[in-house]
């Protein structure tokens, strides 16, 4: 019980780069990073920024759901790559969607991080504090790759993905999430130095590491871990499962995790061959994809399941 999804939105740079574009940056090629990673181009912005995104999926969200900004109690954004240190992203999309009634932060878990501010509504919901909740995943992931290390920069993207959701009573809900800070490092970038009277600190100027092979042994274990729990937990069957959406990082992670689970792949919908893997905002961009394809059915039994950095893992069984 406690939780609904009615409405989703998501918003992309105008701008895309294309295989062929980063071959002309980097010594990679099509041929690799579609064999590879399943990606074939992905957004990268001129003019927008985290805040912007994030602002424009609410607003789509806001309009698929049917809802007045002004009913709103809790606005979270999940990112990485926030514009400010303060105010929040969340509190500047507060501000440019008028949703005045509502609490609104921001949450860093990764490429968990909107599946974790599903779960975070979700607990709020059933301790009955919030009532209607609005959450986006946003990420200008380009501000924070090293463009000169082919093995990452031919990865990310940016963009926006957002939800209204809604406590009900009526629904099957579950969550299952999880850390493992021991083994951090496998996905890594400094924040700010110390610069003090006291102390003096070069800025480094190197971007996002990431120890590629670990976080893909990590993603195929825990993936479908999070999911026999949820089922499990909830006393259903994979069959019950209309769609599993997951972060898109890598089609082989996702083709490897529905082997592992025995489930057929077409329960698997894949979108990181048009956006790369846009970290906390793939999970709703794809979310918004199914919604608005006409393919999501009320009843429909879904999971959702984040991972990434931290490492960390997020996974919610929500019901359409
Ligand atoms: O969103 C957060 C979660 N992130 C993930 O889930 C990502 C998980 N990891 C992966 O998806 C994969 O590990 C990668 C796509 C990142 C890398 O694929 P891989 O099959 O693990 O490749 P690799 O790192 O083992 O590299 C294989 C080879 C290396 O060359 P040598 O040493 O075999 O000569 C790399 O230098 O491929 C080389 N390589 C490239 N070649 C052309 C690495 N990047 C590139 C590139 N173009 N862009």
């Amino acid at each position: 019980m406690c939780i609904r999804i009615t409405g989703t939105g998501r918003s992309l740079p105008e701008n895309f780069m294309t295989n062929d574009d980063l071959a002309e940056i980097v010594d990679t090629s099509d041929e690799w990073i579609k064999s590879r990673v399943g990606i074939e181009r992905r957004y990268i912005v001129k003019n927008e920024t985290t805040t912007s995104m994030a602002a424009d999926a609410a607003l789509k969200a806001i309009e698929n759901a049917g809802v007045s900004p002004l009913d709103i109690d809790l606005i979270i954004v999940a990112s990485v790559t926030n514009d400010k240190v303060t105010p929040s992203t969340a509190c500047q999309v507060q501000d440019i969607i008028g949703a005045e009634n509502a609490m609104a932060f921001d949450l860093n878990s990764a490429c968990s991080g909107f599946v974790v501010a599903l779960n975070t509504a979700m607990a709020y919901f059933k301790a009955g504090i919030y009532k209607k909740a609005l959450l986006i995943g946003a990420e200008t992931l380009s501000k924070i790759v090293d463009w000169s290390d082919r093995g990452t920069c031919v990865l990310f993207g940016d963009g926006a993905g957002a939800a209204i959701a809604e406590a009900d009573e009526s629904v099957m809900t579950g969550l299952v999430q999880g850390t493992d800070g021991i083994r951090g490092k496998a996905l890594d970038m400094d924040g700010m130095p110390i610069n003090n009277p006291f102390v003096k600190n070069e800025i480094s100027g190197s971007g996002l590491f990431m120890d590629g092979q670990a976080v893909f042994k990590f993603a195929v274990k825990i993936v479908p871990k999070c999911v026999n729990k949820l089922c499990e937990d909830n006393n259903i069957d994979k069959s019950d499962i209309k769609y599993y959406v997951l972060h898109q990082a890598n089609s082989r992670i996702i083709q490897t995790v529905a082997k592992r689970l025995g489930e057929p792949e077409e329960k698997f919908p894949v979108n990181v061959h048009k956006y790369g893997n846009t970290s906390g905002a793939s999970v709703p961009i794809l979310l918004d994809e199914l919604n608005r394809d006409g393919k999501l059915v009320k009843g429909d039994k879904i999971i959702l399941c984040g991972f990434g950095g931290g490492l960390s893992w997020g996974a919610a069984l929500i019901e359409w």
